[in-house]
């Protein structure tokens, strides 16, 4: 059983300067909703109701957004608003959220060994909020990837054929299939933003994980690789080398609402979703 999600949502969105300066870029809103949001309701709807966020310094405003407000729920009581704050309010009735502050930026395997202390011994999801999937009429695609853990055991990454000219912006895997109805590939060698040239296939991990929790003994024996970071990718390659992580094609349409094209395709795309509801 999966029973806890971790959101990194320390880093500072540079790409998203000046509307990041002040604001958290998870909390920048697709629509009317902010992007943290739609993790949280994707991880309700795989069963998963205790959130465990790292956050760092400015991002108050993802803790405010996970709590009642009272003055304004006083001020829309019995108004037309009301029901605009319906879903939040189901969220927080029925999830728990507890944080930790990243102090130092040092990469997405520090963010998720920083989260140790919320998650302890147990498997674990881990959802990067600015990969906004949607499930096009599918299970969410953390619901599809519970399903696959329960058939393997082992930590898990979702994977997408991207253009090889940009495997320069992912993590990227090689594999051999192991089950073609759900495609499914047992992974043999996972390297870290390679330029097209280096790329072993072009396979790139999204950001969403489930991970055995032995993760973090690896992270804390892993060097900082790509960038001088300390990367997921690195830390997973060794639970690779054992047969141990399972990279899952999963079904449906996923966003990089952490580039400025991603969030306007989002964006356009929700809002023709919503119009034909
Ligand atoms: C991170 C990971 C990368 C993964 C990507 C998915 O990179 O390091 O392996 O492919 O998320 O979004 P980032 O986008 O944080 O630079």
């Amino acid at each position: 059983m999966i029973k806890k999600c971790l959101f990194p949502a320390a880093g500072y969105g540079t790409r998203f300067l000046p509307a990041t300066k002040a604001t958290p870029k998870e909390m920048l809103p697709v629509l009317t909703k902010p992007l943290i949001q739609y993790g949280v309701e994707e991880a309700v709807e795989a069963n998963i109701h205790t959130m465990a966020i790292v956050t760092g310094r400015g991002k108050r405003a993802i803790e405010d957004h996970f709590d009642i407000s009272y003055e304004l729920e006083h001020q829309i009581k019995g108004t037309s608003k009301e029901p605009l704050l319906t879903e939040i309010r189901s969220l927080i009735t029925q999830c728990t959220f507890s944080y930790t502050r990243q102090v130092e930026m040092k990469g997405l395997g520090h963010a998720i060994l920083t989260g140790e202390t919320l998650i302890g011994n147990e498997p674990f999801a881990v959802i990067l909020a600015d990969d906004l999937c949607d499930n096009n009429g599918n299970d969410s695609v953390l619901k599809q990837m519970v399903s696959v853990y329960e058939k393997y055991q082992c930590s898990i990454v979702a994977i997408e054929e991207v253009p090889l000219e940009e495997t320069n912006k992912y993590g990227v895997i090689a594999g051999n299939l192991v089950d073609n109805t759900d495609d499914t590939y047992r992974v043999t060698d996972m390297v870290e933003k390679p330029e097209p040239r280096n790329a072993p296939t072009n396979m790139a991990i999204i950001g969403r994980y489930i991970l055995t929790p032995d993760i973090f003994d690896i992270i804390r024996n892993t060097k900082p690789g790509k960038g001088g970071e300390i990367q997921i990718t690195d830390a997973l390659l060794e639970q690779a080398k054992e047969g141990k992580v399972i990279a899952f094609k999963f079904k449906g349409k996923r966003f990089d609402c952490g580039s400025v094209n991603g969030f306007v395709e989002a964006t356009n795309y929700f809002y023709e979703k919503e119009k034909n509801v």
